[in-house]
């Protein structure tokens, strides 16, 4: 087990990016990593971005995503949906499944229509969704697979990696995330026939086509570097305190923690619940402040904050950005004539995600001393005890 640290790894580090920056070398510290994190996911090709949002989008430019167009994302973050609008196109919004709170392969299939080009299916809190049955689903119809790895870095199913499904996957190393280097990410390729395309195209000055500058900077190559060897400790320590939340709730009816199915080792980057208290006459809001009560002040009681922009949690269809796509201003990507589609973000359009999301007890378990975990295991423990 092993807290997120920073050492005298880093600092080398930074002296070699120094050194490099001066030589104009500091690009090799990117290449460098993309070889460390490549031959940790079977060879596969590996871009180091400046974020995993660049890694979401570079997919969607590459395939050449565009107006008129739908991809399927799920509807608990936001960021999937931003991805698809940053190509001006739609992104339509499939259910969860209850339990596993990653998208429902069943809604997917309903979701198709003669428009839909990807899938974008995010690993949720660590657990990868049913990628195979999403996969198949992808083949059957001729769709790109894109994994959201945000917070599934080292997750497996079956043995194999999060981020080898797909087409492609996008990590980030952004300040929550187990690996962070206060931004940053990468992007995996498993389809062959983009990578020869990314390699000419993406982070180009002087590029064929459009494209972004979204590449890693080196000194963020040099901290990520010093920080790899330590990632199979950070999730150990995240997998230990998810353990402990688990065993914390026991049989309680009251909190159904996501079910990881058989196949899955999830690597624990969120512990999550959902509330059932209300079938047994709990109020949610009463049983948070019983919680902080006990001293369990680092739980928050939804994914997406309460209150953001003045509405209650919910799927994120909901929120302004979604509800009334503008992207760059005017017309598309749902009002414009090269979208023949029907846009929707009515209420009953994801029924579970709009059950499970205001009721999603969960914490972030990176930045967690042992000390601290005790005092919020030792919360939740009380808070049960006194509705049991
Ligand atoms: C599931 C998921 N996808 C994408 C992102 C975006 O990551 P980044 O901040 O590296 O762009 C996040 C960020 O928290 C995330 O949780």
């Amino acid at each position: 087990m092993a807290k997120r640290s920073y050492g005298n790894e880093e600092l080398a580090m930074l002296v070699r990016w120094l050194e490099a920056n001066d030589d104009s070398k500091s690009e090799l510290l990117v290449k460098e990593l993309a070889g460390v994190i490549s031959a940790s996911l079977a060879g596969r090709h590996v871009a180091p971005t400046n974020s995993a949002m660049a890694a979401l989008h570079l997919p969607l430019q590459l395939i050449g995503v565009g107006p008129g167009d739908e991809v399927i994302v799920d509807p608990i973050v936001t960021f999937a949906g931003l991805a698809v609008m940053y190509q001006n196109a739609v992104p339509v919004f499939a259910d969860i499944e209850p339990d596993t709170f990653n998208i429902s392969p069943a809604s997917v299939r309903q979701r198709i229509t003669p428009r839909t080009r990807a899938i974008i299916c995010t690993h949720h809190f660590g657990s990868i969704c049913a990628i195979d049955e999403i996969v198949s689903i992808a083949k059957e119809s001729g769709l790109i697979v894109i994994e959201d790895c945000s917070h599934a870095l080292r997750a497996t199913h079956r043995g194999i990696h999060a981020g080898l499904f797909g087409d492609f996957a996008a990590f980030s190393f952004n300040h929550r995330k187990q690996l962070s280097t206060g931004q940053g990410g990468f992007l995996v390729v498993n389809n062959t026939e983009y990578v020869e395309k990314l390699t000419r195209r993406a982070f180009g000055r002087i590029p064929e086509s459009l494209s972004w500058n979204y590449q890693m900077s080196g000194i963020i190559a040099a901290i990520a570097l010093a920080q790899w060897p330590r990632v199979e400790g950070y999730v150990a320590q995240d997998m230990e305190y998810s353990r402990l939340y688990s065993a914390a709730v026991g049989g309680s009816p009251l909190l159904a923690p996501q079910r990881l199915p058989q196949e899955n080792v999830s690597s624990a980057h969120v512990w999550a619940a959902v509330f059932k208290g209300d079938e047994y006459g709990v109020n949610y809001d009463d049983f948070i402040r019983t919680l902080r009560g006990f001293g369990g002040d680092y739980f928050l009681p939804s994914f997406i904050p309460t209150g953001t922009f003045g509405l209650p949690p919910s799927p994120v269809y909901k929120y302004p950005v979604f509800r009334e796509p503008v992207a760059y201003g005017v017309g598309c990507p749902v009002r414009c004539p090269l979208y023949e589609g029907t846009y929707d973000t009515s209420d009953g359009l994801c029924v579970n995600a709009e059950y499970v999301v205001p009721r999603l007890l969960n914490t972030v378990l990176s930045p967690l001393t042992p000390e601290r975990m005790s005092i919020y295991v030792e919360a939740l423990h009380q808070t049960l005890r006194y509705y049991a």
